[in-house]
């Protein structure tokens, strides 16, 4: 069983998922000996990252399972070439019981998904996708609204590069009465192809920083340093940030969200706010994590 794309999600698997995580949350974060023991989750994180691959090196952890990491083909000194992703892929399969991969390029799993005899968790590849962080913020606002239907999601900033918005509105679009409000520059809204799809199952509208107000969750997408629509300048990310002067637009029940790392797309001061949600949504990933390598290894 791979986690490729949010588009495999259904609303039973996310829930089910979601379930399993209250399950390790309600154990209050112990360390726990399980059947995992002797299981081992390879860690191939091409691009940097904080929270996913320590998070899941924490999740490991606590479950007894042992991760081993690798972040670099390194090019051999004589010959000064590298292996090939499909040739690890197939060396590591009789070390590890599950792949977990971030890499800059959309089509890595191409050359994954064919040699891997384990499951394989797509951790980030490129702007595509990041559905195990769809499941954290789902698992974060199930945990805030108790429900995942009849919401209304602001998402603002990079909406069209940024892998954990496009996963997370595709996640949603499994729920009833789901509302995807979008605030971006032109170049920044998400791709048709995108649209058509979600059109399809959620209402989706682009509106300004003037409409805000109404949503019950404001996601901040942030603004990745280099996309193909080119580099911005500063004005258009203050633009698109998330100020306190916006916070007071917000409705009193509103939760602000992103997946941090948070650059410059949120003001520091609104840290302090009671609708700042950010830290609490990182917090879940723990549980969420777990209950991914529970499941796959298992
Ligand atoms: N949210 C997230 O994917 O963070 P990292 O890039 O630090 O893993």
């Amino acid at each position: 069983m791979n986690l490729i794309s949010a588009k495999n999600f259904t609303r039973d698997s996310v829930m089910s998922i979601l379930h399993k995580s209250d399950g390790f949350l309600n154990t209050a974060n112990k360390s726990m000996a399980t059947e995992l023991h002797d299981k081992v989750a390879g860690l191939l994180f091409f691009e940097s990252s904080t929270r996913t691959r320590i998070g899941y090196e924490v999740a490991a952890y606590k479950l007894g399972m042992n991760t081993i990491s690798m972040d670099t083909f390194k090019p051999s000194k004589s010959t000064g070439w590298s292996e090939t992703m499909s040739d690890t892929i197939r060396t590591l399969n009789s070390y590890v019981d599950a792949f977990f991969v971030r890499h800059p390029s959309e089509n890595i799993f191409n050359d994954i998904i064919p040699y891997a005899h384990v499951p394989v968790i797509n951790c980030g590849n490129g702007y595509d996708e990041h559905p195990t962080q769809a499941l954290i913020d789902s698992y974060a606002i199930w945990k805030r609204f108790d429900r995942l239907d009849n919401l209304s999601v602001t998402f603002i900033g990079d909406v069209r590069y940024s892998r954990c918005a496009r996963s997370l509105m595709i996640l949603l679009s499994n729920f009833e009465g789901i509302v995807i409000n979008i605030i971006a520059p032109e170049q920044l809204i998400p791709d048709k192809r995108l649209l058509r799809m979600l059109d399809k199952k959620v209402r989706v509208n682009v509106i300004t920083k003037d409409d805000l107000g109404h949503e019950d969750i404001l996601y901040s997408s942030g603004f990745a340093p280099t996309n193909p629509s080119g580099t911005f300048t500063h004005e258009t990310v203050i633009d698109y940030s998330i100020t306190l002067e916006d916070v007071a637009k917000l409705k009193d029940t509103c939760i602000i969200m992103n997946p941090l790392p948070r650059i410059d797309e949120i003001s520091h001061d609104v840290d302090y706010s009671d609708k700042a949600y950010y830290f609490e949504q990182n917090r879940m990933g723990l549980y969420v994590r777990m209950a991914i390598l529970e499941m796959l290894c298992g």
